[in-house]
């Protein structure tokens, strides 16, 4: 028989975090949050936490003509963003914990008090540099009423479209496919498109062999990133909406936290 104690121990040996020396045992278990209603399916009771981040770049778009369909629709083609290390300010982890509401509202923080943190070929769009998307390797500091926060590593699509996490400060790499999708809450951040926040996923290991010391990958608390519509088709009364055209593409600012396990 396993104790309680072994299990947290063994959950949180790969995090560093100063424990609490006196008083009662506080539970040191970061709990995936909910969205309040749909909930992803929880990572096992074995699987390990080795890493939470912060990500913040652009989610990208292409509207496509769907057969069938009167208009055409926003089609995901991939995503860009720089990763911060967020592990230690999870509350109860370390002495720079932060309370669970200042954590859980930094993507929303983040997304309003900096650009999007990309290399861009113009200064006045969401998009970014094809060849050299990533600017050099930086902490985030002064981030208004949070402390720094220190550059993990890069998320982005690989040529054949596969999502990766390259936390290349800590070494943990993960080549991931979608098995589930859940819904933002209601009052996510809406983005400074105002377009929604993107939906909460459950991200696995590919079994490419590309992934090391992560298999498990949750997107949570999202801010942003969902698409702008495309052209809607004319109704009859002669008015067209506004939207981008089949093959048109666009690049949606957003942030939101990555927690990384082994299981
Ligand atoms: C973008 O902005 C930076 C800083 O304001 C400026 O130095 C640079 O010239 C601008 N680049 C373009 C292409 O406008
Ligand atoms: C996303 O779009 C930008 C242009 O805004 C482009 O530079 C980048 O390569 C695209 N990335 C992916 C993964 O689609």
């Amino acid at each position: 028989m396993v104790s309680t104690k072994s299990l947290l121990l063994a959950a949180f040996s790969t995090i560093a975090y100063a424990a609490p020396t006196k008083g009662p045992c506080k539970s040191l278990t970061p709990t995936l949050p909910s969205t309040g209603g749909d909930d992803l399916i929880s990572p096992s009771p074995t699987a390990r936490l080795k890493k939470i981040v912060i990500g913040h770049g652009i989610q990208n778009y292409t509207c496509v003509s769907a057969l069938g369909a009167a208009s055409p629709t926003p089609s995901a083609t991939g995503a860009l963003a720089v990763l911060y290390d967020v592990t230690t300010l999870y509350p109860g982890l370390s002495k720079s914990s932060l309370s669970l509401s200042a954590f859980n509202l930094l993507p929303h923080a983040l997304l309003w008090d900096r650009p999007v943190p990309l290399n861009r070929p113009d200064n006045s769009s969401y998009s970014a540099s094809t060849t050299s998307p990533f600017p050099a390797h930086s902490d985030l500091t002064n981030l208004a009423n949070y402390p720094s926060l220190k550059y993990a590593g890069h998320h982005f699509f690989d040529n054949t479209g596969t999502p990766i996490f390259d936390l290349d400060v800590s070494g943990l790499k993960a080549s991931v496919t979608k098995i589930g999708n859940v819904a933002a809450p209601k009052d996510a951040d809406r983005g400074v498109l105002d377009t929604g926040a993107v939906a909460w996923l459950k991200l696995v290991d590919n079994k490419k062999g590309e992934s090391k010391g992560v298999n498990l990958v949750y997107r949570v608390q999202t801010a942003g990133g969902n698409p702008e519509g495309c052209v809607v088709a004319d109704g009859g009364n002669g008015k067209e909406k506004r939207g981008l055209g089949v093959g048109e593409t666009q690049s949606v600012p957003y942030t939101t936290f990555y927690w990384f396990y082994e299981e």
